[in-house]
């Protein structure tokens, strides 16, 4: 799989929270082959510091070659990357990893926690284009609040979704965990698509398990190299031995993940 390095210009920038921002960027090559799931590794900036660069799910393609990350501002390199405005450049390797499998003709689900609704969006993208229509049960998106959900919620209606929602102060939707929304949904679905913190995939996974549904997850760890270099992202594997995120991954079949949390 062909990977490419652009210089792409910032088209848009959007900020939903104080602190979650969604960037758009001209990135013809990668928007060209990039599949669901896949990521980026993104220069924050053309100083040296920070040295490395920082890894986002694919969020979104359009047709006119541009590439979409949505991204929380948590620390160094997100914070500068959230300073950065339209009109200005970044470098921009991609895509990166393995993403989704899409082979299955299985009635899915996709429930996604926080900016692990990133990759989903270009997921839900995709799967409209490849196969099943949207008689499907709905997407469950979860969030710490309101405002961090709404246009992304509004956005997969859009695409034709029925979409539910959990916020964990209530104000969107069911209050609470966006995993207590799968027990209603499971005996409906035979994949679950996932991407969240660590503890609600491992949620998710169990009730896959016990239900007997198939779950394919997306993991996000520490990245240095992003390209299988580094060892930097490893994770056991049920299998034995390591795995890499970055190059086996980021997505794996949930049986793939020896669960360690
Ligand atoms: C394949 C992949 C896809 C990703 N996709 C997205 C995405 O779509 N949107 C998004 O907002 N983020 C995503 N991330 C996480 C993102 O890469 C990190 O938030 C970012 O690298 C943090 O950089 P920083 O310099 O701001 O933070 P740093 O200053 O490096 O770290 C700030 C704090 O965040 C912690 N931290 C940093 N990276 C991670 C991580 N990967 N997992 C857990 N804790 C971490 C650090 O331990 C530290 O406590 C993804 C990560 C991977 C591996
Ligand atoms: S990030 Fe370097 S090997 Fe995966």
């Amino acid at each position: 799989m062909s990977e490419f390095q652009e210089k792409a210009l910032i088209i848009t920038k959007e900020t939903l929270t104080r602190d979650v921002f969604r960037l758009t960027v001209q990135a013809p090559l990668i928007a060209e082959s990039a599949q669901p799931g896949q990521f980026v590794m993104i220069r924050v900036q053309e100083t040296l510091d920070p040295l490395l660069r920082r890894p986002f799910s694919i969020h979104k393609i359009s047709p006119d070659g541009s590439v979409s990350i949505l991204f929380k501002a948590i620390g160094k390199g997100t914070r500068m990357l959230a300073a950065l405005d339209p009109g200005m450049e970044i470098s921009i390797i991609g895509p990166l990893g393995r993403g989704f499998d899409l082979s299955s003709s299985a009635s899915f689900c996709m429930i996604g926690g926080g900016m692990g609704i990133a990759p989903l969006y270009f997921l839900a993208q995709q799967l409209l284009g490849v196969q099943r229509a949207l008689d499907n049960p709905p997407v469950l998106l979860g969030a710490q609040t309101q405002p961090e959900l709404l246009l992304l919620a509004q956005e997969f209606t859009e695409l034709g979704y029925p979409v539910h929602t959990a916020t964990d102060d209530g104000s969107l939707g069911h209050h609470g965990f966006v995993t207590e929304l799968l027990d209603d949904i499971l005996e409906n679905v035979q994949q679950i698509y996932v991407c969240g913190p660590m503890l609600m995939m491992r949620t998710v996974v169990n009730k896959c398990l016990q239900a007997n549904v198939a779950c394919q997850v997306s993991l996000e760890t520490h990245m240095a190299c992003g390209m299988g270099a580094c060892l930097g992202c490893t994770f056991p594997a049920t299998e034995g031995g390591y795995k890499h995120v970055c190059k086996d991954g980021p997505v794996f079949s949930a049986e793939e993940v020896l669960w360690t949390l």
